[in-house]
């Protein structure tokens, strides 16, 4: 099946999980699975969560499939995923040992993808995903990621996190 195809298939199926779960913490769970198992480049795929009223605000780990990662906790300073939860952006990373921000998870990690998740507005988290493969997430596959991103964020509004 062609990447494109791949993609779409697996965009409704997120689509559907989200409206079938009624919790965010049910959804999170189950789309880390999902993505893990169907996406050949997905090799690890986990949530970060901002620490309610923690200060300095920290990024906690919460649903993942993968190898158990040291990062459990991590500063808004550090790590692709401090600087996409500091930021509000999504960052791209095609060759991780070229970003001096990395911080290693597993050696076999070649690139990687964080997409921040919003609540009413506000950074409440993240969505981040390790390929083994280099530039794994091309422009469909960031389109992806936002979406389950977005997802979980309305599931969150929902909850009134
Ligand atoms: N690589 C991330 C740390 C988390 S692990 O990949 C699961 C980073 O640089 O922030």
């Amino acid at each position: 099946m062609p990447v494109a195809d791949r993609v779409e298939e697996l965009r409704a199926q997120v689509t559907q999980l989200a409206d079938s779960c009624r919790t965010a913490q049910e959804l999170m769970q189950k789309m880390v699975k999902l993505l893990h198992e169907r996406m050949l480049k997905y090799n690890w795929v986990g949530f970060y969560l901002l620490e309610p009223g923690a200060q300095p605000p920290v990024l906690v780990l919460d649903a993942f499939e993968g190898a158990m990662t040291p990062h459990t906790r991590i500063p808004l300073d550090q790590g692709i995923c401090g600087a996409a939860a500091s930021s509000g952006q999504t960052v791209v990373v095609d060759d991780v040992r070229r970003d001096p921000r990395y911080l290693a998870c597993s050696l076999e990690t070649k690139s990687e993808i964080v997409v921040p998740i919003f609540v009413f507005g506000g950074v409440v988290g993240e969505l981040d995903i390790d390929s083994h493969f280099p530039a794994a997430f091309t422009p469909e596959h960031q389109e992806l990621v936002k979406h389950c991103a977005v997802l979980v964020g309305k599931k969150l509004e929902v909850a009134g996190r």
